[in-house]
């Protein structure tokens, strides 16, 4: 019989990998936000970044696929940035679609006392990650409700609906490191549902840019992200253009509100205390916040 380890998703437990290691930074200014990664790693990858030095684990990330750690910094930074900005804006509600070991309704607990939270995943990624909840610590104790869902196979929209999310309350959709891993039409009917909840809801998702996705890998750290895609079997489907960004949300009857590619991360997250930029990150990965008006 598999275990629950084993019927989670490869990319999750490497995001988490990733996490861990960038709070472990010794500048504040560029240093990783989720202090709550290491929870969720397996006992070797634990072991791993518990007992090794920071700088030699960095360079090791930084050899094998660089920009992943830059970008790791970046995405966790700035989806921990708009969530803040649209709990304050009154969202109601939180759906992080494909949550992986998302820690965000832990960490930010008390800014989420009013607002409910909704993970939605594969089922076997979120069996591990109920199981390790159970055997951390009382800090990972809020209350999320929990949907087991593949977008392939199943509408999340009636999961979500059936386990108390109301379509008529202002949402935040996360949707991060996710949306290049699923096919076209079933990205599309993710935009199409939160278009069909109430005015002022939105989501914020990373995307690839379609090159990257029809095979040019010559931009940083494409090589190698693309032969550990193939080595890990989860393949990039989807990508879109970034001059049809806003184009394709508004097929999708979403507006987009902000679209910000590697050299806006570089500058908005990647500056050091003494004012140098601490690395680079990705080349082929963009974050968009689109919203319903
Ligand atoms: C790279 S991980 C990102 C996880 C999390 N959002 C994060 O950033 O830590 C990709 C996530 O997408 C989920 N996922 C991928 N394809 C999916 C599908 N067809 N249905 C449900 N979840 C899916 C995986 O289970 C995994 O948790």
């Amino acid at each position: 019989m598999s275990t629950s380890k084993e019927l989670s998703i490869q990319s999750a437990h490497t995001v988490s990998v990733l996490r861990a290691i960038a709070v472990k930074e010794k500048d504040p200014a560029v240093r990783g936000s989720d202090y709550l990664a290491r929870h969720f790693l397996t006992p070797k990858y634990s072991l791993f970044v518990g007992l090794l030095p920071h700088r030699f684990l960095k360079s090791f990330v930084h050899f094998r696929a660089p920009g992943s750690y830059c970008f790791m910094i970046t995405r966790t930074r700035h989806f921990d940035r708009v969530l803040l900005e649209e709990i304050e804006a009154g969202a109601k509600q939180v759906v992080v679609l494909g949550a992986g070991y998302d820690t965000r309704a832990f960490r930010f607990a008390a800014q989420l006392q009013n607002t409910a939270v909704f993970e939605v995943d594969f089922p076997g990624t979120q069996l591990y990650k109920k199981e390790r909840i159970r055997e951390t610590d009382s800090r990972l104790s809020s209350p999320v409700t929990y949907i087991p869902v593949d977008f392939n196979e199943q509408s999340f929209d009636k999961a979500l609906i059936r386990n108390g999310f109301s379509p008529r309350l202002k949402t935040l959709f996360l949707w991060e490191g996710v949306s290049y891993y699923l096919p076209q039409p079933v990205v599309e009917q993710v935009l199409q549902f939160v278009s069909s909840c109430a005015p002022g809801s939105s989501i914020l998702f990373d995307y690839c840019i379609k090159s990257f996705v029809n095979g040019d890998h010559s931009t940083y750290g494409g090589r190698q992200l693309a032969s550990w895609l193939k080595k890990i079997k989860e393949p990039f489907l989807f990508g879109i253009d970034p001059d049809e960004t806003a184009g394709f949300l508004h097929n999708c009857h979403l507006e987009l509100v902000s679209d910000h590619g590697p050299e806006d991360f570089e500058r908005m997250y990647l500056k050091t205390s003494k004012g140098g930029l601490y690395g680079k990150t990705f080349g082929h990965i963009r974050m968009a916040h689109a919203r319903k008006v």
